[in-house]
């Protein structure tokens, strides 16, 4: 049985990623913050759909202090594969971002996925073929002015990234980055419908990516055959910003 955990299966990206990698017949630690409901629904839906597999939820912030043990904790099987689909952001000029609310994006980005790593990082080399899939984000390559702070630490999960993936290659655990553009997700809720369709207008494909165009590379990344990419941060952007 393969195992992955996917870290925010409850968001619009990560809840897509649950279903297609249930329907190639992974079993799934699905962790979320606040969406009781919407996880509870999930996991319905897929053992329905997929009774001979596990669908195992669990409830984390991941700003908490010791988050990473507590999700270290819940894992009591063999791990394949760790994907990370949680994050927010915070929109507004650089100099106004309290440093409260950075330390809560560094923590939930960047802080509580790497020492979660590091932690699992036994389980994953003994895989077959082990896997760790961050979702970033165009801004980590090409910075966006009132997401500063955002940009920074998608960026800095670009970088971990290329050092650790050369760290454990030898151990066929691979490490990759899959950063969006623009995705038709409830993250970008707080945008007008004028808003959304000036951006579509910037992007080459000329609309938002849905969740399953991101969802389809960060599958392709999971199976042995796909074991000498690493150390990569795949844009898939529609041809935006890069
Ligand atoms: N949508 C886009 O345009 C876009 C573009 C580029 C990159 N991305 C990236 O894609 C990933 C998924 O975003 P999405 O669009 O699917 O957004 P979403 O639907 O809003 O999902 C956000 C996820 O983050 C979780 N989360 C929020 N606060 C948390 C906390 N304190 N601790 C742990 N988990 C927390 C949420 O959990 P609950 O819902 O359970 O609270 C949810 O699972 C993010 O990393 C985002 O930066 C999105």
């Amino acid at each position: 049985m393969k195992w992955a955990l996917i870290c925010g299966a409850s968001g619009d990206i990560g809840q897509q990623i649950a279903v297609d990698l249930a329907a190639e017949g992974w079993s799934l630690y699905l962790h979320y913050h606040r969406a009781t409901a919407k996880i509870m629904t999930l996991v319905e839906k897929l053992t329905q759909a997929h009774p001979k597999q596990d669908f195992i939820m669990f409830k984390q912030d991941m700003t908490d202090q010791g988050s990473a043990e507590q999700i270290a904790s819940q894992i009591f099987t063999s791990l394949d594969a760790v994907i990370f689909a949680q994050g927010t952001t915070e929109y507004g000029l650089f100099r106004d971002l309290s440093p409260t609310k950075f330390d809560q994006m560094l923590a939930m980005q960047l802080q509580t996925p790497l020492r979660l790593i590091a932690l699992l990082e036994d389980k994953l080399v003994q895989s077959e073929a082990g896997r760790i899939v961050f979702i970033g984000s165009v801004y980590g390559g090409n910075g966006s002015a009132l997401e500063v702070g955002y940009s920074t630490l998608k960026g800095a999960l670009s970088a971990f990234c290329s050092a650790y993936s050369k760290e454990v290659a030898s151990t066929g655990l691979t490490v990759n980055v899959i950063a969006p553009g623009a995705v038709k997700t409830q993250m970008n809720m707080t945008f007008s419908a004028e808003e959304k369709a000036e951006v579509a207008e910037t992007i080459p494909k000329g609309r938002f990516a849905v969740p399953k165009e991101i969802s389809y590379f960060v599958k392709s990344l999971l199976p042995k055959e796909a074991g000498y990419l690493t150390g990569q941060t795949l844009y898939v952007t529609g041809g935006w910003l890069r």
